[in-house]
């Protein structure tokens, strides 16, 4: 429906534009071929002037029968092969001559010939569209003057019906239309032909493919190899494809990553409270179990709660509560809550804080949500009995905050997969309570402060920092 519009639109377009240029064409050649052809006529008219003039000019000067008769001859024969009816008058535009009967009656008779003045300068004279009232009928007249020496001494006139002269021309004019009508009816073929080629058959291949996306098939791509806005669009849209096929892969690993760490719990949880409740569980382990459970229940809550906040974050939904805050003050109550799992691990921490308060901007809550993320880390891939080392120190206008560890460094090519969701190096290395969330929370929570966090081996293979900035106040 649309396609054939599109085409019936630039068709109309092309049409109307070659139509107007081709009526142009055809009326100017049609105007200068009926000049042309009157030209001609005149050049004719003309030259065959010339020998009754020499005979009327004889005539003239014998003033004999035999004169007369030989001029009389002379025009009858040119009006014959002329079509024309000739008159001849002397230096008053009193006639002597005709070749026309009727004529006759005209003869000695003064003619009132309006531009005698330039006949007798010497130059002829043509008239195209002449009423006769006699006939009714439109005629061409040419008034040719003649002279015998210098002396101006009398006119020829010529006189043919328009209808006689334009009915050749009216055949040129037949042919210039057709033609005209015909390259018409070709080239609209021609843009037709070319329009389908260029636009609307790359188009349908786009739309086709678009079709296919929107249903699903996002590995649908168009081929389309010109070096044109088509081609440029065909390749825009691959881009677009592309781009959608990326986004719907990771829903998909979302949606399956979601669901893996949903189904672990769950299952587990079923079991123990499965068999507690079928008494398989004997009494006094049941605290036990149950606590197990209770951990699980925790995790799942966790994973809940930040799948949340980050589904916020990404859809821009999270407001941030911007405040001063005392970044030093903020690390040491982020290090005295995790106290719990520094002494089960007997690790040695080392709070490096400049000054006794650092102030700067951010949102409190958040901020110890990062710190906290940040030091579980630490904590979860330090070595046991090693050492942990917060700092916070002042660069320009910016605070830095970094957290390092012992232990085992990332690796190069994690580097960058750390930061995605549900990324998980290692698992054997991982203890259960691990969603992979931790860091892109984290990364999140600073790019809407309008900060940045970056991590670092210490060297190849010991040792990790990970620091981050805050505006200091
Ligand atoms: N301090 C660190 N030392 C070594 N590796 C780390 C450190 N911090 C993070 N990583 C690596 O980056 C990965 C992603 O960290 P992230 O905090 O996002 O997830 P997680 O700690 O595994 O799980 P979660 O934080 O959700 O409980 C970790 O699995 C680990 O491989
Ligand atoms: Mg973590």
């Amino acid at each position: 429906m649309r396609k054939s519009s599109l085409v019936a639109k630039l068709l109309g377009t092309f049409t109307i534009i070659i139509g107007i240029s081709f009526i142009i064409t055809a009326t100017v050649l049609s105007f200068w071929f009926q000049d042309y052809h009157f030209q001609q006529r005149k050049d004719q008219l003309d030259s065959e002037g010339k020998f009754i003039a020499t005979a009327a000019i004889s005539h003239l000067n014998q003033q004999k029968e035999d004169t007369l008769d030989e001029l009389l001859g002379l025009m009858n024969f040119v009006s014959k092969s002329m079509n024309a009816d000739i008159l001849v008058t002397d230096y008053r535009g009193i006639v002597y001559a005709v070749t026309n009967s009727q004529d006759s009656d005209l003869i000695f008779t003064k003619l009132d010939i309006t531009a005698m003045d330039l006949l007798q300068k010497g130059q002829p004279v043509e008239e195209r569209n002449v009423k006769n009232k006699s006939s009714g009928r439109t005629e061409y007249i040419y008034y040719k003057p003649m002279f015998l020496g210098n002396q101006f001494s009398g006119v020829i006139i010529m006189v043919t019906p328009l209808s006689q002269i334009k009915e050749p021309l009216k055949k040129v004019y037949t042919i210039i239309w057709l033609s005209a009508i015909l390259a018409l009816i070709l080239s609209s073929i021609v843009i037709y032909y070319f329009s389908e080629k260029i636009l609307i058959n790359p188009l349908g291949k786009i739309n086709v493919a678009a079709k296919r996306i929107a249903k699903g098939e996002v590995e649908n791509r168009v081929y389309i190899n010109s070096n044109d806005e088509i081609g440029e669009l065909a390749k825009s849209f691959n881009i677009m494809a592309d781009s959608l096929e990326e986004v719907e892969k990771n829903r998909r690993e979302f949606i399956s990553n979601v669901s893996h760490e949903l189904r672990s719990p769950i299952t587990s949880i079923k079991g123990f409270i499965a068999g507690i409740l079928d008494g398989i569980i004997p009494k006094d382990k049941e605290n036990y179990y149950l606590t197990i459970a209770y951990d699980e229940i925790q995790r799942l809550a966790r994973l809940v709660n930040d799948l949340l906040d980050l589904s916020a974050m990404e859809a821009g939904k999270l407001k941030l509560n911007i405040s001063k805050i005392d970044v030093n003050e903020i690390l040491k109550h982020c290090v005295i809550n995790s106290e719990h799992k520094i002494k089960t691990k007997k690790l040695k921490v080392d709070v490096v804080l400049e000054g006794d308060n650092l102030y700067a901007l951010g949102d409190r809550d958040r901020l110890i949500q990062v710190i906290t993320n940040l030091i579980d880390n630490a904590i979860k891939y330090c070595n046991e009995n090693g050492n942990l080392k917060v700092i916070t120190k002042s660069r320009g206008s910016k605070v830095l905050v970094s957290v390092y560890n012992d232990g085992p460094g990332i690796p190069e090519i994690e580097m960058k997969y750390i930061w995605d969701r549900f990324y998980k190096s290692d698992k054997s290395r991982t203890n259960k309570i691990s969603t992979g969330l931790g860091l892109p929370i984290v990364r999140h929570i600073l790019n809407l402060h309008g900060e940045d966090i970056w991590v670092e081996n210490k060297t190849v293979d010991f040792g990790v920092t990970f620091t981050f900035t805050l505006k200091k106040i």
